[in-house]
């Protein structure tokens, strides 16, 4: 049975109104260090992970595959909790492949996407019977070679590179000339020598950008991806016998990380994609639709946790030195694609019921000797105490593995699925 739509927490967030105490998996922070021997941490809510797939899986229409792209979150643990939730894995390299094959995840629902493969990626994939998302000619003809040489048939979709952009996107992955896809003018041609005796053409996949929180950029987006893919499949009927069985429309639902920004308002994007379903019926009867999302099911279950080492005045302003930073959460540091650095939501974990008249202004850095260490920046906060625990929310996505681990050769970061 479905549970009800009304599901009430999905974001760590939301529990700073309800509790004294911040805790994931109902495990208090201090808790929570022990079990992982020390800070800095990552905790994942594996709770709140269940109810966010649940609640959007309840929204969207009944037509659309969720699919989750291990890139936002490669924990094992978090991924093999995945693979319960959603019907498939988008993976970025073969490593993230075996883990995808490993949580039991059929083949035929994990697809590898990314330029760049290599002959080795290319002949795993084939192997495992993963499916390729082909992102040039050239990397056509090294799947043909891999095939022929294992004598085993390839599957693959063409990942398209649309002329259209979507607006408004954190990181724009479509539109003019990209190293993601192949252009969509070239397709023709790309159907016509498309090696059918090697290859076996599942689907297209069209992915135009990421951290998007305008719905009505995204609902653009996925007009003209069905618009585009009613043209390259009508193109695959001419050209060739093939019968497509998916059509990945890609994602780029974003999360909110940053004080004026507003959730995505998930309920129009699938109200459109009703219509559009309504609206290309031929096209999409048969045809599996994926939605391919990473952060906006992961990021605001996670926390990043770390302790406060040293405190100081330098000429008027206050620090509150880190066991932790810029190695372990890139991304909060703001050197991960940010134009101007906005502070993350940052908390101290241990004093959320704190008295107004003892706030403090700071500058929150890590241990790092540089400059770009910085965790949060003129943020007001309960007066600050050794020992104390400062939590950045929204890190459940681009952490851990989208960070420096070895730089300044610090200690590494743990991490953790409560
Ligand atoms: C092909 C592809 N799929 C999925 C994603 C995941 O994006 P997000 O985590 O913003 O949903 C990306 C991000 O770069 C991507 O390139």
């Amino acid at each position: 049975m479905k549970p009800s739509i009304n599901i009430p927490t999905t974001s760590l967030q939301d529990y700073l109104s309800t509790c004294s105490e911040l805790c994931v998996g109902n495990h208090p922070l201090k808790h929570i260090e022990k079990l992982v021997s020390r800070t800095p941490f990552y905790a994942y809510d594996r709770q709140l992970i269940i109810n966010r797939v649940l609640q959007l899986t309840n929204t969207l229409p009944k037509e659309i595959s969720l699919h989750y792209a291990i890139k936002a979150n490669p924990y094992p643990s978090l991924v093999q909790l995945m693979a319960a939730q959603v019907s498939g894995f988008d993976v970025a390299s073969k490593k993230e492949m075996l883990l995808a094959i490993q949580t039991g995840m059929p083949a035929e629902k994990i697809s590898f996407a990314g330029p760049g493969k290599t002959a080795e990626d290319i002949e795993a994939a084939i192997i495992a019977g993963v499916t390729l998302h082909v992102e040039s000619s050239g990397e056509i003809a090294k799947v043909k070679l891999a095939a022929n040489q294992l004598k085993l048939k390839a599957n693959i979709a063409i990942r398209v590179n649309p002329k259209f952009e979507l607006k408004s996107s954190g990181m724009k992955m479509s539109g003019g000339a990209k190293p993601f896809g192949i252009d969509e003018e070239q397709i023709p041609q790309i159907l016509i020598d498309l090696p059918l005796e090697q290859i076996n053409l599942r689907g297209f996949h069209i992915f135009a950008g990421s951290q998007n929180l305008n719905a009505d950029a995204i609902i653009s987006a996925q007009q003209q991806t069905f618009a585009l893919a009613e043209h390259l499949v009508e193109l695959t009927k001419q050209i060739t016998t093939v019968k497509i069985d998916y059509l990945n429309i890609g994602g780029g639902f974003g999360v909110p990380y940053f004080a004026n920004e507003q959730a995505l308002d998930v309920g129009a994007i699938a109200d459109n994609l009703q219509a559009l379903i309504n609206q290309y019926k031929t096209l999409v009867t048969g045809l599996d639709l994926i939605l391919e999302l990473g952060r906006y099911l992961v990021a605001e279950a996670g926390i990043y946790v770390c302790k406060v080492v040293d405190k100081k005045v330098s000429r008027g302003t206050n620090y509150l030195v880190c066991d932790g930073g810029l190695h372990h959460h890139l991304a909060n540091s703001g050197n991960f694609g940010q134009v101007i650095r906005k502070n993350y939501p940052v908390v101290i974990g241990n004093k959320l019921n704190h008295n107004e008249r003892e706030l403090e202004q700071v500058n929150i850095v890590g241990p790092l000797c540089t400059p770009l260490d910085i965790l949060a920046d003129k943020i007001m906060l309960p007066k600050a105490s050794l020992g104390d625990y400062i939590v950045v929310f929204q890190s459940g996505a681009y952490g851990a593995s989208a960070s420096p681990k070895d730089f300044l050769s610090q200690p590494q970061v743990s991490e953790v699925l409560l």
